[in-house]
């Protein structure tokens, strides 16, 4: 009681608040999200993502060696599919030689030392936008699951270290790990966006991929933002099924979720902050209105206070910058 006791003591100092200091951010904790596109030398802003951009394979060699050089030590791939090679059941993600596998062959070969995770979803080669093939307007759970294993066995081929399913179908984590198991294929591991959540954050990200719904949206398969111990539910489940780590996403509005999870499970916790959410402390600090570095340093340290062992974050590389 005080006096006795003063809060403040263990504040006094610069190195008395390190020695005391409970979390810490490292540029290890940072995934970086790539977005690739088709051409040469194509470098394409993302208009309501300053500072990010689709490019294409002969310039992602140098991203990656500038990622690595930097100690980030993960990146993770999405690509943006030619309307053309669109259709309802996302057949070209499964082209050996389609833009993801290209890309995966190509990061592989310029760092091969760095952690390559491949998004598996169906909506950025659906001609509906949607993470499932569509039937009289529904979305088809089971089968989604083939073209899905198909998906993830042929990123695995093509180099992945881990492969990332984040269509929130029922037992693609089950489907995934068996058609691995039995191409061979045992330390492939899954990183499952377990608890992903409807979320209206995902909208920059819809622009840059062009891969919005075409109808309706997507509260059928992924979760109702209102919901807690569901989360805990389908994380279980994915853990069950064979998930290696599990994901929350969205990332700032759903900490609780990540706290909720690092209390009851044991696997590795990785928390996605969306585009979204990257778009709007990019608007405040255009505007002026937040200290940019400073709010985004507290943000990843707070994920870290929540529990989540690493973080895939649009802001990886200013992070690392100012990390190192
Ligand atoms: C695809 C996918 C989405 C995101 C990651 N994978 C969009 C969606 O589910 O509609 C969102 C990432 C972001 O907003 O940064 N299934």
């Amino acid at each position: 009681m005080y006096p006795n006791q003063r809060n403040r003591r263990l504040r006094e100092s610069k190195a008395i608040r390190a020695l005391v200091r409970e979390n810490q951010l490292s540029v290890n904790d940072l995934m970086l999200p790539l977005f690739i596109t088709e051409g040469r030398q194509v470098k394409e802003a993302i208009r309501s993502m300053p500072g990010i951009y689709r490019i294409s394979l002969d310039l992602l060699k140098e991203e990656v060696k500038n990622a690595w050089s930097m100690g980030i030590k993960a990146v993770l791939i999405f690509v943006k599919v030619p309307d053309k090679l669109k259709n309802n059941t996302g057949s070209e993600a499964i082209n050996p030689k389609g833009l993801m596998q290209r890309a995966v062959r190509e990061i592989k070969s310029s760092v091969p030392e760095i952690l390559v995770m491949t998004d598996v979803a169906l909506d950025p080669y659906s001609s509906f936008g949607h993470d499932g093939i569509v039937e009289k307007k529904k979305v088809l759970n089971d089968p989604t699951l083939e073209i899905l294993s198909q998906m993830a066995l042929s990123h695995a081929k093509a180099g992945a270290d881990f492969v990332a399913p984040s269509d929130m179908m029922d037992g693609r984590v089950f489907r995934i790990r068996a058609t691995l198991e039995e191409a061979g294929l045992h330390s492939i591991g899954i990183m499952s966006y377990s608890a992903k959540y409807a979320s209206a954050f995902y909208g920059p990200f819809r622009q840059a991929l062009d891969s919005s719904p075409g109808f309706g949206d997507k509260q059928t398969y992924q979760m109702d933002p209102a919901n807690r111990l569901e989360a805990i539910t389908e994380t279980i489940r994915d853990i069950n099924e064979g998930a290696d780590i599990v994901m929350v996403k969205p990332g700032i509005s759903y900490l609780d979720i990540v706290r909720e999870l690092r209390d009851k499970i044991e696997v590795p916790i990785a928390a996605y902050q969306v585009s979204g959410e990257y778009a709007m402390l990019k608007a405040a600090a255009e505007n002026g209105w937040l200290n940019y570095h400073d709010v985004m340093i507290e943000q990843l340290l707070a994920f870290k206070r929540a529990g989540a062992n690493f973080i895939a974050t649009y802001h990886a590389k200013e992070a690392a910058k100012l990390l190192n």
